[in-house]
């Protein structure tokens, strides 16, 4: 078992506003190996909450977590090296800037690695490929990360996570804010890393597409709470996904769209535009 959550909630306190719940009641597993999960949700409904807890790095308010057969609790524990359960389970800020703060990229993605006593030409090259498997070359290196536009940031702190090599990878929204042929590159990196090594891979998104075509097992947070955690196609069919501020997948709404309009009865679940052509040119032959 890599993480198991029972009965989680967090608050977080601030002078302004008091206390507020953000998530409540979270009972689930994520299992070392095998998993490609998504987690989705409306905007402020915990998922970036829920993921920071995944690696220790804020603790539940109520509730207990098992890392890698570590619990945490709402106390410190100063027998648990919090630092090793960061190693293991590696996450991806959904805001690359409080991630990145080395004068040069390549400082930056050497600074994890640098801490598990490797030599400082290994953790060059591991810079190196971690930078280049991101999708940038190595005129990069150099850059200084602040420099950068945001969807470079995001592929320098996706690259920094990538080199510390964890067991989990916990990615917070890896694909915002890139061009389609990027989002593509890294959702194909993120499978190739997981169909080659095993690990497990959490990726929040907000994009329904990206569900429906890469993931088996899908979380849905709603107000805090969590609503849904299985198969996304399970989801399409039972949800109502607008009441819960989600979008369906182009597919499902294209050919749920024709299917209306002209009163034929396409299978509307499918999972790429390459699928639901196909289906539509089925249609056409009848
Ligand atoms: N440090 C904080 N102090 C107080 N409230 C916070 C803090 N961080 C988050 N919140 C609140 O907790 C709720 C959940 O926030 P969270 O960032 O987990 O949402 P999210 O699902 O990741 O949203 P998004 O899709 O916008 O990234 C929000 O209402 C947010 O305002
Ligand atoms: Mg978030």
């Amino acid at each position: 078992m890599g993480i198991r959550f029972n009965q989680v909630s967090h608050g977080y306190t601030s002078f302004a506003d008091g206390l507020y719940t953000a998530i409540k009641d979270i009972s689930f597993e994520i299992s070392d190996k095998n998993e490609f999960i998504a987690l989705v949700g409306h905007t402020g409904s915990g998922k970036s909450t829920l993921a920071k807890h995944m690696n220790a790095l804020i603790f539940p308010t109520s509730g207990t977590l098992e890392i890698f057969g570590k619990t945490i609790t709402s106390k410190r524990d100063k027998k648990i090296k919090y630092n090793d359960i960061r190693k293991k389970v590696g996450l991806v800020f959904q805001f690359p800037e409080y991630q990145l703060f080395e004068e040069t990229v390549e400082k930056d993605i050497m600074f994890g690695p640098m801490n598990f006593k490797i030599s400082k030409e290994e953790a060059k090259a591991l810079a190196k490929e971690s930078l280049n498997l991101v999708g940038l070359d190595d005129s990069y290196l150099t850059r200084n990360p602040y420099n950068l536009s945001g969807g470079e940031k995001k592929r320098v702190s996706i690259a920094g996570i990538l080199a510390m090599n964890p067991d989990i990878l916990v990615l917070d929204e890896p694909t915002s804010g890139l061009d389609p042929a990027g989002r593509r590159v890294l959702m194909d990196l993120f499978k190739d890393i997981h169909d080659k090594t095993k690990k497990s891979v959490i990726i929040i998104t907000h994009d329904m597409d990206l569900v429906y075509q890469y993931f088996n097992r899908v979380l849905v947070m709603n107000e805090g709470h969590l609503i849904f955690d299985g198969d996304p196609e399970k989801l399409f069919r039972e949800k109502d996904l607008f009441k819960n501020h989600l979008d369906y997948p182009n597919t499902i709404k294209v050919l749920d769209y024709l299917n209306k309009s002209l009163g034929i009865n396409l299978d509307i679940y499918k999972r790429t535009i390459e699928e639901a052509l196909l289906e539509i040119k089925g249609a056409e032959k009848l």
